[in-house]
């Protein structure tokens, strides 16, 4: 069994052997992630309701509260208690979004040097972030309000809507509330320039205005259960304009390309491939586009899978195992290593992200009754969760990079963004393995 043989020869340069199946390892990764991102909110040293965005704290230093990763979090939060991942999670939970609340509407009210919103990160103890940095980053509002909606949404479901309407959304203009004033902000500035989510790029972004499109959609429901009409109109007049705009713009499906940024005015200049990861990103954080985008088109396929691509030959990892689904970075010109600058490695949060991708893929081909096209999207999903499994210890650590040298956990520890990618991809990938096999359920 020649090919056997290579790859038992292959392992023997990787840190760690390939003991269980993923879909074992998957399950155990997300609950060790659960418990590791639960570590990374709230911390003693921290005001409550604060995620740091890594434990490091020094080389560099992560141990700020990031609007964008926190929402994230946050609404990866919601989804695991929605499921039952952990037993308790629901009080631990509600404890935490009403802490996360109070925070951000105390943030949202801090004059920062991007005046009151759009402000990339926080002091863990709340305050604003006074040096220079990439920013304005106009992603966070419409990130954190999705996650608030979310939430608000089942608090009205369950009766509470006297919290909903007085803290989360009060229909008043000016508002006093945090969703109502995120949307209000994304509505009124997401034609402007802005950092993009890797912080380096000034411009128009696919990831920045897809998350704004789907909150301002999401935004508009919400508006229409609380009564609130006129907005509700405006909300979703905005996001039809973003739509046009990334149809105009950044989407050519003729040519199927996504483009990652137009329009950039300041930032990094060695970025020319147009190929990121962020569209992937961009897909996968916003999910209220109606049919704009779908995981099932082919277009939408043919161009992940050209960014994929552009990734196996990049990184030694990859070269060296070219049986495997390769380690995926942000994008081929990076040269952020963490503390250095001598180039890119691949990231947990991304090589997760492209098999959540195909998770969902599986999903939907699923609900379109191509169980055959479902199974196959699994396995291609699963073989990027197993190159993520191969560089992960026992422990379940996962930092925000891994080498593309020599595969072994780099950049900052326990990135609270990449325990988050596993525990999404997990209950992506669960949610297509009941919809391939109903009866199992
Ligand atoms: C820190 C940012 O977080 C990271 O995304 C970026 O690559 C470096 N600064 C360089 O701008
Ligand atoms: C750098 C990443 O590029 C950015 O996306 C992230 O928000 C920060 N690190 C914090 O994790």
């Amino acid at each position: 069994m020649p090919i056997y043989l290579f790859a038992l020869i292959s392992f023997v340069s990787l840190p760690f052997a390939q003991a269980e199946s993923v879909a074992d390892w998957l399950m155990k990764q997300k609950h060790v992630s659960l418990e590791r991102m639960l570590q990374n909110i709230s911390r003693p040293d921290t005001v409550p309701g604060t995620v740091v965005a890594a434990t490091t704290r020094v080389n560099p230093n992560y141990y700020y509260h990031w609007v964008r990763d926190a929402a994230l979090v946050v609404n990866t939060l919601l989804l695991a208690a929605n499921d039952g991942v952990a037993n308790d999670l629901d009080v631990r939970v509600d404890r935490i979004l009403r802490d996360y609340t109070a925070l951000s509407r105390r943030q949202q009210m801090t004059w920062t040097r991007s005046s009151w919103s759009g402000e990339p990160k926080f002091n863990p103890d709340g305050t604003a972030f006074e040096g220079d940095w990439g920013r304005p980053q106009i992603d966070g509002p419409p990130l954190r309000a999705m996650t608030l909606i979310r939430w608000a949404k089942q608090l009205i479901l369950s009766g509470d809507d006297e919290y909903v309407r007085a803290v989360l959304y009060d229909s008043l203009l000016p508002t006093q509330s945090v969703i109502k004033g995120d949307l209000e902000y994304t509505a009124h500035h997401w034609f402007e320039t802005s950092f993009d989510l890797w912080e380096e790029v000034k411009g128009r972004h696919f990831y920045t205005l897809m998350v704004s499109m789907s909150a301002l959609n999401d935004g508009a429901e919400l508006a229409v259960l609380l009564g609130d009409f006129g907005a509700a109109d405006y909300y979703s007049g905005e996001a039809r304009k973003i739509l046009r705009f990334l149809q105009a713009r950044l989407v050519d499906v003729a040519a199927a390309r996504i483009l990652a940024t137009v329009d950039q005015d300041e930032g990094l200049t060695y970025k020319t491939s147009q190929v990121d990861i962020a569209v992937v990103l961009g897909l996968l954080h916003a999910p209220s586009r109606e049919d704009f985008l779908r995981e099932s088109d082919s277009f939408v396929l043919l161009s992940v899978q050209k960014t994929v691509d552009a990734f196996r030959g990049l990184y030694r990892i990859n070269r060296e195992r070219l049986d495997m689904a390769p380690a995926i970075g942000r994008y081929p010109e990076d040269l952020y290593g963490g503390a250095t600058f001598d180039g890119g490695n691949p990231w947990i949060l991304t090589t997760f992200a492209v098999a959540e991708f195909y998770y969902k893929r599986a999903h939907e081909l699923a609900v379109l009754g191509d169980f055959s096209g479902a199974s196959d999207a699994i396995r291609i999903g699963d073989s990027f969760a197993a190159r993520v499994q191969i560089h992960t210890a026992a422990d379940g650590a996962l930092s925000e990079q891994f080498s593309r040298e020599n595969g072994y956990m780099t950049s900052v520890e326990n990135l609270t963004w990449s325990y988050a990618s596993a525990i999404t991809a997990a209950l992506a990938r669960d949610k297509a393995v009941a919809a391939i096999s109903p009866s199992s359920h």
